[in-house]
């Protein structure tokens, strides 16, 4: 049976640790119940804030190590094309408000739509923060599994939402049932990742088509989070001519390799897309974003190069890892979760001695040893797999 989080205050999902974490790579911020703020202030915020507890994120420090807690491209763009990318940058590129225009353009013209199906964000997750902002009223519910992307949860208690999710079971899976059994005349959003984070596992098409139809009967929004669609392949793309209900992001973060630059988008028909771009600030595209994101859309072959070089690493990986013993999820995305067992503490504090980061909250509704490493080129997996083997 899905799991109704609390209704505000307090909304979310219950059972959470104090926010105690001296750090968190991994999660951006969960709610806790009973909070009371201890100091007084002349002016309390929201109650939804008051419930709400955010992990700092680590600031400096990041690109000398091997990056493995982020999901991000570990290579980037090769240096020749960056060059190429900066090429142009005019005192007018600086001095002028950015031109979002040529990326609606190159974007639409991607994937077969018009401008009007295209919402440019800063990241996709601000593509899924306005989402939720137009559509959610306090009380709504919105329905998502759990775990998944973990701002999800943030957005959704920021706006006082009504948390019903669907947990994983121990053995990974998700009942799409359970998804349908959720949905009632109170959701106002379904939003599943797929590949979802941190699980890697996915939700097949026609259930999704299942949970998109039955969501329109109550006339809920369906998002379907496809930050990491390059590295699976699938895509619910073709379904948005036929309902009106379903939203879809993208992310220039992970396959693409722009996550510095803060650029994302949703997909949507446009009376939907209409409504959420009410939400934007007049200028919110970066102009480098926007310049970067052009290069990438016109050098798809960046893309599907570091796929490929993400799926040998992968191979390699997950061999070396069944010879030595450890149990992993089977993952759709540039990630996956690895059970270390007993050898976990001693594992992340090798990969910290040896300079590699990796994620080490990872949140399931289940006890469990699992850390959670990005997958990569093959040179990278050497790096981490020497780290495993050091441990076993
Ligand atoms: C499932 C999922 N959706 C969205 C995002 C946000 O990506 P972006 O960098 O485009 O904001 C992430 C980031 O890790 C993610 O894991």
């Amino acid at each position: 049976m899905p799991s109704v989080g609390l209704t505000f205050p307090g909304s979310g999902i219950a059972s959470r640790p104090a926010c105690d974490a001296p750090s968190c790579e991994d999660c951006y911020g969960f709610l806790v119940e009973n909070v009371v703020a201890t100091e007084k202030r002349v002016t309390k915020t929201r109650p939804e804030l008051v419930g709400l507890c955010r992990y700092p994120i680590p600031q400096t420090g990041r690109y000398e190590r091997l990056r493995l807690d982020k999901n991000e491209n570990v290579s980037g763009v090769p240096p020749g094309a960056i060059s190429e990318m900066l090429a142009g940058i005019s005192p007018h590129f600086l001095s002028a408000y950015p031109e979002p225009g040529p990326l609606y353009e190159k974007i639409a013209g991607w994937h077969g739509l018009k401008v009007e199906n295209v919402l440019i964000t800063s990241g996709s997750e601000m593509a899924i923060r306005y989402l939720f902002e137009a559509y959610l009223d306090r009380g709504d519910e919105i329905l998502f599994l759990n775990p998944s992307f973990a701002m999800f949860e943030v957005y959704a208690a920021l706006c006082g939402a009504r948390i019903v999710t669907v947990d994983f079971k121990q053995d990974m899976t998700v009942d799409p049932a359970e998804i349908l059994d959720g949905l009632s005349s109170r959701t106002k959003i379904v939003a599943i990742a797929n590949p979802n984070n941190p699980t890697g596992t996915v939700i097949l098409e026609a259930d999704l088509c299942r949970v998109v139809e039955r969501a329109s009967r109550f006339d809920a929004l369906v998002l379907v989070d496809e930050a990491y669609y390059h590295f699976y392949g699938s895509t619910m793309l073709t379904k948005l001519s036929s309902y009106e209900n379903l939203v879809i992001t993208r992310s220039f973060s992970k396959a693409c390799g722009l996550a510095s630059v803060r650029l994302g988008y949703a997909l949507s028909n446009p009376y939907v897309i209409s409504e959420v771009k009410k939400l934007q600030p007049i200028d919110h595209a970066n102009a480098f974003a926007l310049k970067l994101g052009e290069y990438i859309v016109d050098h798809e072959e960046l893309i599907w190069d570091y796929v490929a070089q993400v799926e040998d690493g992968r191979s390699y990986l997950t061999t070396e890892i069944e010879r030595m013993g450890f149990v992993y999820s089977h993952s759709y995305g540039n990630f996956l979760l690895m059970d270390m067992k007993d050898k976990r503490e001693g594992f992340i504090a090798e990969a910290k001695r040896r300079g590699i980061l990796i994620g080490t909250q990872v949140r399931l509704p289940f006890p469990n040893n699992y850390v959670r490493a990005t997958v990569g080129p093959l040179e990278e997996m050497r790096q981490l797999v020497a780290a495993l083997q050091a441990v076993v």
